[in-house]
């Protein structure tokens, strides 16, 4: 179980920190309100929460502050340390959306932030199809990533980035799988999600998604 990513997450894992909070200039508009937007999904998680891309435990952190039961999955050895480090008391596992340990009772949400769009579009489909078996009746999703509203709003942010001399950004939004909001609407309702999303800045939306009764 590994992802295409870990390396680069390896790597990062030191100054991730740094970046989220606005150290660097390509990626300030990606990381703006993280802290809030964070919040906002720590604040809607409730039950048995599973979390997928721990990273350096910054939403783990906010959601385990409010007394809540989380189980969390980090493919990146270096991140994972760091996360452990910082929350000595989490149950944190080498996973990743697609392959994990499964929990004995049935989780009632699944957070992710700032991690889905490491997945192409056809294993977003089969993650949100797992979850949809795995959660109690009524669990939701609660994601906060990179969408686009459509496929001209991604190109129209390549090139803004390519404008900006953003080379960097513009090659990460080229060639990691950022998704459209209405792809994600096919899967969610095709799947049995009622889904909404609300915009957070120019590249995050929060993405909520409760399973249908
Ligand atoms: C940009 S960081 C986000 C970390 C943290 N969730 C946050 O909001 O700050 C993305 C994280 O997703 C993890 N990741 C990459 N591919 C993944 C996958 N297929 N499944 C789960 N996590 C993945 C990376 O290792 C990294 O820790």
């Amino acid at each position: 179980m590994a992802s295409e990513f870990t390396k680069l997450f390896d790597d990062w894992s030191k100054t991730y920190d740094d970046t989220v909070a606005g150290t660097d200039p390509e990626y300030r508009e990606v990381f703006a309100h993280y802290e809030e937007i964070l919040q906002s999904v720590a604040d809607k998680a409730e039950g048995l929460i599973l979390e997928f891309g721990v990273g350096t435990g910054n939403l783990t952190e906010r959601i385990l502050r409010q007394g809540k039961e989380l189980i969390g999955y980090e493919p990146s050895g270096e991140m994972r340390k760091i996360a452990a480090k910082k929350l000595p008391g989490l149950t944190l596992f080498h996973g990743d959306f697609l392959e994990f340990p499964v929990p004995e009772r049935s989780p009632d949400t699944i957070v992710s932030t700032y991690a889905f769009h490491h997945l192409t579009d056809e294993d977003k489909k089969v993650a949100i199809s797992r979850y949809h078996g795995l959660l109690s009746p009524q669990g939701k999703i609660v994601f906060a990533d990179t969408v686009f509203a459509n496929k001209e709003a991604k190109e129209k942010m390549i090139q803004d980035a390519l404008e900006k001399n953003y080379d960097r950004l513009a090659e990460d939004l080229k060639t990691e799988y950022y998704t459209t909001i209405p792809v994600l609407t096919e899967f969610f309702e095709e799947i049995g999600f009622e889904a909404e999303f609300t915009r957070k800045n120019d590249f995050v939306w929060l993405i909520e998604a409760v399973k249908k009764g």
